[in-house]
């Protein structure tokens, strides 16, 4: 094997994306003769007149697995398909560099322009990424199980707060239209109510919830509230626009409505806190420092077996790649049929539907 690559991570940060750069460097340069190169700033580093990338040599990707962030930079506004100048100007600084194939680590958003990229005759090899854990046709990504575990330290150190106080307590966790994180960290740290974008919630049914407890003599109520939850008949909250990104809306500050609510409806003393970019922080849990390392080496597989256009995949928990094209415009939601609704319904968890 005798090619040059480029690595790049685009999209959100999220924990494990250094841990996939060291397994992709070091398993590339372990197998054979092959340059890498580490592209700053996402799609960024080449779409400007001078190309931004250094060599991606053992040393240098040494130490980083336990790393949060990424050593590259990232951007999830850079868009290398925006328009004919933008495209020559990438291909320019690609023929620059002399790279013959990109990996490119990123969400659904990098996926689709990875995709894109690939058409044109530029190859590709897709790493999803994202906390979320909505990438449809992989069965997980990194960086979900860390921020699961952030955001269950999180309620659990809640719980103790609000039942000093008699509390509701609501906690607002990541995610965008997907429930995953609040599905897990909600079951894991045993929260009263659990609120999901994939069920839409009665503030009624939260009531007799909080109220009921109350009544049984329970200190507190924990309420983990996703940031894209949906009350019935109403909207999810928005915190902002960003019409830089390709992927403008920003949800959040469902949980100071709710907590809002129940203060003024029940009477139960309520306070919410938002647990935002925490859970995309930080050092990874150690599966996810796994689940990295064996994408980053499937990724170098298909290098090795000139399968470009591919994204690496998990899917019935074994590792495989799919069609760059796959996920694009896809969101894998939490089913109806989720098992783990089921258990927490079983155990007594509220779902206010
Ligand atoms: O997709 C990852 C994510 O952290 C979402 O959970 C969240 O809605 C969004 O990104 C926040 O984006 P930003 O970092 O641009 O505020």
């Amino acid at each position: 094997m005798n090619m040059r690559v480029g690595v790049l991570t685009g999209g959100g940060d999220c924990p494990g994306l250094n841990a996939v750069i060291r397994a992709v460097t070091k398993s590339l340069i372990h197998h054979g003769h092959c340059e890498v190169l580490g592209i700053a700033d996402g799609f960024e580093g080449l779409m400007g007149e001078t190309p931004r990338a250094r060599p991606l040599v053992w040393d240098r990707v040494s130490g980083i697995l336990h790393m949060g962030g990424t050593i590259l930079g990232t951007s999830n506004s850079a868009n290398p398909l925006k328009d004919e100048a933008t495209l020559e100007q990438v291909r320019r600084n690609v023929r620059a560099l002399g790279l013959d194939v990109v990996v490119a680590i990123g969400g659904d958003g990098t996926m689709s322009l990875a995709h894109g990229l690939q058409q044109i005759g530029l190859a590709c090899v897709g790493v999803p990424k994202t906390i979320d854990n909505d990438i449809a046709v992989t069965e997980i990504t990194f960086g979900f199980q860390t921020a699961v575990a952030t955001a269950t330290d999180a309620l659990d150190r809640c719980r103790t707060t609000a039942d000093s106080h008699h509390r509701a307590l609501v906690v607002e966790v990541m995610g965008r239209n997907a429930g995953w994180i609040a599905l897990h960290a909600g079951v894991a740290a045993a929260s009263d109510v659990i609120l999901l974008p994939e069920i839409p919630f009665s503030m009624t049914s939260l009531y007799e919830t909080v109220l009921a407890r109350a009544k049984m003599g329970k200190r507190s109520s924990i309420i983990c509230v996703s940031e894209g939850a949906l009350p019935e008949g109403g909207k999810q909250v928005v915190a902002k626009i960003d019409p830089t990104s390709p992927d403008p809306i920003r949800l959040g500050g469902i949980g100071k409505v709710i907590a809002d609510l129940i203060e003024k409806d029940t009477d139960v003393e309520s306070r919410h806190v938002v647990l935002g970019h925490v859970q995309r922080g930080g050092t990874p849990v150690a599966s996810d420092r796994v689940l990295s390392t064996l994408l980053g080496n499937h990724a170098m597989t298909l290098l090795r077996e000139g399968k470009v256009g591919r994204m690496v995949a998990v899917q019935k928990g074994c590792l495989t790649d799919v069609d760059l094209e796959e996920p694009a415009g896809k969101q894998r939601r939490v089913p109806k049929d989720e098992p783990l609704l089921q258990a927490a319904k079983a155990v007594g968890t509220s779902f206010a539907d």
